[in-house]
């Protein structure tokens, strides 16, 4: 796993979108917007071989469940091991897009956290805020959506959707990376 695992998906999927995983720096800086005292239902966007998705089961309280959609066939099979290891972790070899008939099929009422690295920038406009919409509408009341991205073409659509938003330039990742707290209330 780790940046070969980046490059060789990279070279076969546009959407894969970096060649190296994100640093334990950004990892860090992102999953202090998460309560890891609470039990909570989280849904990762984009894991890739799931830098996030292992810092969070390892974290998670006991009784939360981390949700992994992944659209690259080769990070899925990496995901499988994570989803072995952890009985709360479930992989889902789909879409983001399709985040509201995914937690349909597993039965998932909302979320308390979405977090998400994938390329917002290659979504059209109407599927980047159809998104954004049923990630806002997936989550409880006092629920948040955490976002990474290399530049800062998200927070004006976040604070469409968003009440309130809170942006961090995060240096210290290849590359630099603007993060994102946004909450529902
Ligand atoms: C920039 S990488 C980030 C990977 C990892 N989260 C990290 O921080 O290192 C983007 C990831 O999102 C996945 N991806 C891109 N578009 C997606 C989509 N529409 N739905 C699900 N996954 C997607 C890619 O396959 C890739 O794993």
């Amino acid at each position: 796993m780790g940046t070969l695992s980046y490059i060789k998906n990279f070279i076969k999927d546009r959407d894969v979108a970096a060649i190296t995983p994100s640093s334990s720096y950004l990892v860090k800086r992102v999953c202090r917007w998460i309560n890891f005292d609470a039990p909570c239902t989280i849904v990762e966007y984009g894991p890739g071989d799931g830098v996030f998705s292992r810092y969070i089961a390892r974290n998670m309280h006991p009784d939360s469940s981390l949700v992994l959609i992944e659209n690259n066939d080769g990070f899925v099979e990496d995901l499988r091991s994570l989803e072995e290891q952890y009985e709360q972790v479930t992989v889902v070899h789909d879409r983001a897009e399709n985040v509201q008939s995914i937690m349909d099929s597993l039965g998932l009422e909302a979320a308390d956290y979405f977090l998400s690295g994938i390329p917002f920038s290659f979504l059209d406009d109407d599927i980047k805020d159809d998104l954004l919409q049923d990630t806002f509408d997936g989550l409880y009341d006092d629920g948040k959506f955490l976002v990474y991205q290399n530049y800062n073409h998200m927070e004006k659509p976040l604070r469409r959707h968003f009440k309130h938003v809170e942006k961090e330039y995060v240096l210290i990742n290849i590359p630099p990376m603007f993060a994102y707290e946004a909450r529902k209330q």
